[in-house]
């Protein structure tokens, strides 16, 4: 599978350090995680344009070449559900289409808020696009694309709806990302805290009474 890509470096939805984000009380937030988030760093709808966006760009890049899609769960799987809607979306009403099977894998690497040992959980399923939450340090990104390596698959292309802007990155870059974001632990939209808030809908702030609340 060879890409053309038209784009060199991947282009953002870039969220400043001074953004605080929405006020909660703005938007739908379930009443059992009101008191745990500082607020709404990027509502549902926003989320849900840039992911259009970022199929599009994918589905002009493969021209037309098979893609497998590898959702890294559990905190991809809002984002990987929604952004192959979209490409299925394109595939229907445009000339050009992009066929397309999905594989999962889940990766374990978050405890409270320190990264502890990639595990990766049913590595014998694997084969190659891989649709990510968040990098962070960058650190189980290239643990997995080395596993995804010894697949010998013809390319491997990542997308992550958020990069952090972090001192602790290894410098790692996905190849298409929706949006880059403070150092501040985000939840919601399918990332979590140890389980908890992936089902909230906006990627929102979480506040020092959540971290404690919820810490293991
Ligand atoms: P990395 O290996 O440091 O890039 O960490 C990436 C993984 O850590 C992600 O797949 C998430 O599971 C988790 N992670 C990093 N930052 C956050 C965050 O702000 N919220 C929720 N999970 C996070
Ligand atoms: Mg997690």
């Amino acid at each position: 599978m060879m890409m053309r890509m038209r784009r060199s470096m991947a282009s953002f939805l870039q969220i400043p350090d001074d953004d605080k984000g929405y006020d909660l009380n703005l938007f739908c937030v379930p009443k059992h995680y009101e008191e745990d988030l500082e607020s709404v760093l990027i509502p549902h709808g926003l989320i849900m344009d840039r992911t259009e966006c970022l199929a599009r760009n994918i589905v002009e890049d493969m021209g037309g070449c098979p893609v497998v899609a590898l959702c890294v769960l559990k905190g991809a799987y809002k984002f990987f559900a929604d952004l192959l809607d979209y490409i299925k979306a394109l595939n229907q009403n445009s000339d050009q289409s992009v066929p397309l099977t999905v594989d999962f894998i889940t990766l374990k690497s978050y405890r409270n808020e320190s990264t502890a040992d990639v595990k990766v959980v049913g590595e014998e399923e694997l084969s190659a696009l891989t649709g990510k939450d968040i990098v962070e340090t960058g650190r189980t990104m290239e643990t997995l694309l080395s596993l995804l390596n010894k697949y010998n698959p013809k390319a491997v292309k990542v997308v992550s709806l958020l990069v952090k802007r972090t001192p602790r990155s290894c410098g790692y870059r996905p190849d298409y990302i929706g949006f880059e974001v403070p150092d501040k632990f985000l939840v919601g939209y399918a990332l979590d805290y140890n389980e908890h808030f992936r089902d909230l809908n906006h990627v929102c702030i979480l506040n020092e009474n959540g971290k404690e609340k919820y810490k293991k």
